[in-house]
């Protein structure tokens, strides 16, 4: 029978070692061919180690990829490598076996392998063997451990939900299912166990966790993925500040263990209207400051019409970069603020020790003075303007533009993390698809009690205790308090716009459940992807998913969604329409 001993890692063996004979197993990363000495770069989960194999020995042809397992005496290298962790010594050969050989790759797996991304995606499992890769996936686990153990000592126990489910509704498209046995019926993969964990909480179990899957059927961005997964918590009694507190005594654990960084607590908590309007943003990075101010009051009476007459005049100011504003560049900003939904849009230098060109010749002196003097501005700032009559595209545009500039002009400093939480936000928005009146959580969040009385008449003045997790910009999670009263669940309901038949048919069963001595009962769920791509510096989620799907929602890999034969698909009760053009 074949055996795969080792007795060390390729990328654990250093100075201490010397002198030991070891075998070791990996992959070559690299060959060189000196004539009388080969050197072999071999390489395993802990990294990887110079193999040292000298002309009197019988090898194996060796080529990139192959898995050797070679024994031989550890020995210090005359002239370290720097650039390797193990570049102090080198195992001097003495026995080679080759375990299995390899294709020649189609990507390099070196570290510096510039590949592009569908053809790192399409060979995963080659693309996954460099260790800056597989390092995500070690704070990935280490981030779930971390949970596991914080939870488990703070009395929460973990239970599974079903995958197969109902629909909940989280603002997404549903994966659905067909169900043979039901033939027209569907189960919908969830968006996240939200029904259900509030019904654990109507059993009473009290504190419940769960690392679950969630599915959501949307588009897809560099943060999103159409299946990912949440630490999802919920927990009875706690009032929103308690939650918050344990919640954030989580991160603090998980950020200590997974990359020895110490968060301070509490956590600052930002209103969400504050955020919004200083930093045009519900999730806003706030390791830059650059921060949004309102003008409204200073052009109240300008002569420029368009600022006496819009409902918001706002601006941020941008250091230093008047002299680089070229009339090109000026161009390029306005095709970004259109973008960014700013209709009225106007850059302003400070040059001289005053605002200068365009339409400053319609501000008084005073107008001026006073708006170097809002910003603090000094000669060769810019300071950006929108105005206009919709709060979110003027708040929002400048928001979009201050991450713009901040990545522009490198003003994030590298390895630092800022976590906030986004408190108090609106129980409602509009639906940007179709002006419909929609959550902006979801529909089981807990209205503030003191605003209650506008539910029906004034549904967008109504603010919940719900609020987010921010962590350098991302929204990494989010949660509420619930509704624990049938009757202002049903409110919630009609005011969404659905009928009766609506409710009994979607949450009848939930309606059901809550009149059955529901506790009053909150949470929160962390996106586990999310969080590792925080805590592994990468803006991009599918490096820290083994197998993600690309921007058109298909595996790389299998090349999954597929066409299923008629077979199966008539088991399933199901005809596929033609498309029009085909
Ligand atoms: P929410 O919809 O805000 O809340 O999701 C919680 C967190 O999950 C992450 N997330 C995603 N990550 C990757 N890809 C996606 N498509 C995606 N969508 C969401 C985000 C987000 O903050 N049931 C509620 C939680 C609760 O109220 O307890 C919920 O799912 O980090």
């Amino acid at each position: 029978m074949e055996k795969f001993d080792r007795t060390n890692y390729c990328g654990e063996l250093d100075l201490s070692n010397v002198g030991e004979e070891v075998t070791i197993i990996g992959w070559v990363q690299r060959k060189r061919n000196l004539g009388s000495l080969i050197f072999v770069d071999l390489r395993d989960r802990k990294g990887i180690v110079q193999v040292c194999i000298k002309d009197n020995l019988d090898i194996p042809d060796i080529r990139n990829e192959y898995i050797l397992q070679v024994t031989g005496v550890v020995t210090k290298k005359e002239v370290e490598n720097k650039n390797l962790k193990t570049g102090a010594i080198e195992v001097v050969a003495s026995k080679i076996i080759l375990i299995n050989t390899s294709e020649q790759p189609p990507i390099s797996t070196a570290e510096d392998s510039n590949a592009n991304e569908d053809i790192r995606l399409k060979y995963r499992y080659l693309d996954l063997r460099r260790k800056s890769m597989q390092d995500r996936f070690v704070i990935r686990s280490k981030i779930v451990k971390a949970t596991h153990e914080y939870l488990d000592s703070h009395d929460f126990i973990e239970i599974e939900t079903p995958y197969l489910a109902p629909s909940t509704p989280e603002g997404a498209r549903d994966y659905l299912v067909p169900s043979r046995i039901h033939k027209g019926c569907f189960y919908a993969l969830p968006q996240s166990p939200q029904l259900y964990k509030q019904m654990l909480m109507i059993c009473g179990f009290e504190r419940y966790y769960q690392i679950a899957r969630c599915f959501r059927d949307e588009d897809l961005r560099a943060d999103r993925q159409p299946d990912f997964t949440q630490i999802d918590i919920e927990t009875s009694f706690l009032n929103q500040d308690q939650i918050l507190e344990m919640s954030e005594g989580l991160l603090q654990k998980i950020f200590k263990d997974t990359i020895g960084y110490e968060v301070k607590l509490p956590l600052r908590r930002l209103d969400y209207e504050d955020a919004v309007n200083i930093y045009g943003s519900d999730k806003p990075d706030t390791r830059f400051d650059m921060k949004i101010h309102d003008l409204k009051a200073l052009f109240s009476n300008c002569e420029y019409e368009n600022f006496k007459t819009s409902t918001y005049v706002r601006g941020i100011l941008v250091k230093n970069i008047a002299d680089v504003t070229s009339r090109k560049k000026q161009d390029e900003y306005n095709l970004l603020a259109q973008k960014f939904n700013m209709k009225s849009f106007y850059c302003i230098k400070v040059l001289n020790n005053t605002v200068e060109g365009g339409i400053t010749k319609f501000f008084s002196a005073e107008e001026k003075a006073k708006l170097t003097e809002i910003f603090g501005a000094e000669n060769n700032d810019v300071i950006f303007i929108a105005s206009g009559n919709i709060r979110k595209n003027v708040a929002f545009g400048l928001g979009a533009l201050r991450s713009f500039f901040a990545k522009e002009l490198n003003l994030i400093k590298p390895n630092t993390f800022d976590l906030l939480w986004v408190v108090h936000f609106p129980l409602f928005e509009k639906s940007e698809e179709n002006g419909e009146i929609t959550p902006c959580h979801h529909p089981f969040t807990r209205p503030c009690d003191e605003d209650l009385p506008k539910l029906r008449e004034k549904p967008y003045e109504v603010y919940s205790y719900a609020y987010d997790i921010v962590i350098n910009g991302y929204e990494a999670g989010g949660g509420s308090l619930r509704i624990y009263d049938q009757n202002v669940q049903k409110e919630i309901f009609e005011v969404l716009g659905f009928t009766e038949k609506d409710i009994q048919n979607k949450f009848g069963f939930f309606v059901e459940a809550l009149k059955y001595g529901t506790p009053p009962h909150g949470g929160l769920a962390f996106g586990l992807d999310r969080l590792t791509m925080i805590l592994s510096q990468t803006d991009n989620i599918r490096d820290v998913i083994a197998f993600p799907k690309n921007l058109n929602a298909v595996c790389p890999v299998t090349n999954a969604p597929l066409k299923v034969d008629e077979e199966q698909l008539s088991t399933l009760g199901i005809k596929i329409m033609e498309e029009e053009n085909e």
